[in-house]
């Protein structure tokens, strides 16, 4: 069919996480099995800097817009897919991230911003862009494409519309007043509309009106339907899955980027059958990060944007605790995010030089080589809608630690006795959000470790795990059919 994906970030033209990775992996397998694809995303300035064959297409004029914007056409690097790049240089040609600007504050004008991506994707689906493609199916994700599905509500030729919710903590929340400077339809300012609380609420628009809601695991599916992670629009999502209107669909990862055996980062590519090969990558880790090259010692790792959503109040507390009992262990760490969590990991490094390294910092290649050269993965999340790290880590044989939430509950098996008996443990999970409970499951961890053969075994375990988008990108593809009516 013809489905026409749209999302703020696709890798590696522009990221802030995992939402990249799954907006270039995902249609990517899903052109592989034949559909006809198209990615919309917004042409930011660090984008264009990558492409250099991009044409002119088409010229729009928007509701609510006094500028009209362009359509550049290109593929996505390294692909056949069709990349259609939204430009519109008052809003994307700047410096800084997707959604904030260089200090870490939101733009100013963010509304306007996914506003112009939301009604380009409307324009498209009706086929009033020139294009002369008109899609079956619009995929959007997340809150920046949330106003499209709201605004194809009221259009009576549309295409049957998809909304994936990559992480509900982000609800693109804004005043009435952001509501009438974009010009929307009055009729949509209401609760079972945009309304939520007396705010303008681009999340709600994909969540009341999409034909399907997705969430990228089935655990965060069930979850999001409860108060604790559900931020008052649980009543809304639980009615949505009695209607048979959500479902969750577990991320695949993209298996050719990742793969210990051809990753051209590593020191050393190893597989199940060269397992030794992996310390070389231990080795090159510690002395790349000022760490004494101990084999022995386990080397733990965090890569992470520096949120309270990834618990890592928790993996700093744990560590200190750890290590201030004299534990043999040393942490490398790669993120970037709060100022507060940034300075905290600093002191820990200060307080232990030759056992913790800190790279505060977005580093592509890093992430592969902690990826590949550590023993554990550490990601205590209080909530994870599907993480790809912790697949990134069974895939490259570091076993995950994690938090019994969401996709990490979905994608870990916990080595309890019963799961090391029958070979099927691949990392370790744990339930309650306490440092306690990370602290004496890091226990646990250091006392397998202690067990080679065990631990061995484990590895060959993680490493068998299929996380390609074999699988997920079939649902996908049933999903769209049964939208259709076939
Ligand atoms: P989230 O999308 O919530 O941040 P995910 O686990 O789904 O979490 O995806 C995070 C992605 O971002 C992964 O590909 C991870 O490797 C990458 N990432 C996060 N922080 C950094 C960093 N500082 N440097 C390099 N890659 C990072
Ligand atoms: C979000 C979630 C993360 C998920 C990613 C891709 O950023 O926080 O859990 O893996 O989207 O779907």
């Amino acid at each position: 069919g013809k489905i026409l994906f749209a999302s703020s970030e696709v890798h590696p033209l522009m990221k802030s996480g995992g939402l990249a990775d799954v907006s270039a992996s995902l249609p990517i397998a899903l052109h592989q099995n034949g559909e006809d694809i198209r990615i919309l995303m917004p042409a930011y300035r660090q984008t264009l800097a990558q492409i250099d064959d991009a044409k002119e297409v088409a010229s729009l004029k928007l509701d609510g817009y006094h500028q009209p914007v362009t359509l550049l056409e290109t593929r996505l690097p390294d692909t056949n897919v069709v990349l259609w790049l939204l430009q519109s240089p008052h809003h994307f040609d700047r410096d800084g991230g997707p959604y904030s600007q260089p200090d870490g504050r939101d733009w100013h004008d963010n509304a306007a911003r996914f506003a112009l991506l939301s009604r380009t994707i409307v324009a498209i689906a009706c086929n009033e862009a020139g294009l002369n493609w008109q899609p079956d199916i619009v995929h959007c994700n997340d809150w920046q494409t949330g106003l499209a599905p709201a605004l194809l509500s009221q259009r009576e030729h549309r295409p049957k519309t998809v909304f994936t919710i990559h992480n509900l903590a982000y609800q693109g929340l804004f005043s009435r007043e952001t509501f009438e400077a974009l010009d929307l339809p009055e009729a949509l300012w209401q609760m079972d509309g945009l309304e939520f609380y007396g705010l303008l609420s681009f999340m709600k628009g994909g969540l009341m009106f999409a034909d399907h809601i997705t969430t990228v695991s089935p655990t965060y599916a069930q979850e999001i339907c409860h108060y604790e992670f559900g931020y008052g629009l649980e009543g809304l999502l639980k009615l949505r899955a009695e209607q048979g209107r959500l479902t969750g669909i577990l991320n695949g990862i993209d298996t050719q980027q990742w793969h210990p055996g051809k990753d051209p980062y590593l020191s050393k590519n190893y597989s199940s059958a060269t397992l030794r090969n992996k310390s070389v990558n231990k080795s090159a880790l510690q002395q790349r990060m000022y760490l004494p090259e101990r084999a022995e010692t386990l080397l733990v790792g965090l890569i992470s944007r520096l949120v309270p959503q990834k618990g890592i109040d928790l993996s700093i507390a744990a560590i200190n605790t750890l290590l201030s009992n004299g534990a043999d262990i040393q942490l490398v760490c790669l993120g970037s995010g709060e100022p507060g969590f940034e300075q905290e990991l600093r002191v820990l490094r200060a307080r232990y030089p030759d056992k913790v390294a800190v790279n505060i910092g977005y580093d592509e290649a890093l992430s592969h080589q902690i990826e590949a050269g550590v023993d554990v993965f550490l990601m205590p999340s209080r909530f994870e809608p599907c993480g790809l790290n912790q697949m990134y880590s069974l895939r490259y044989g570091s076993l995950p630690v994690v938090r019994r939430t969401g996709g990490l509950a979905d994608t870990v098996v916990d080595a309890s006795e019963d799961n090391l008996k029958d070979s099927t443990a691949t990392g370790f999970v744990f339930e309650q959000a306490s440092v306690e409970s990370l602290t004496e499951t890091l226990q646990r961890v250091l006392e397998l470790y202690q067990h080679p053969r065990k631990w061995r075994r484990m590895m060959l375990t993680a490493m068998a795990q299929d996380f390609s988008w074999h699988i997920s990108a079939q649902a996908y593809q049933s999903l769209y059919q049964t939208l259709n009516g076939n």
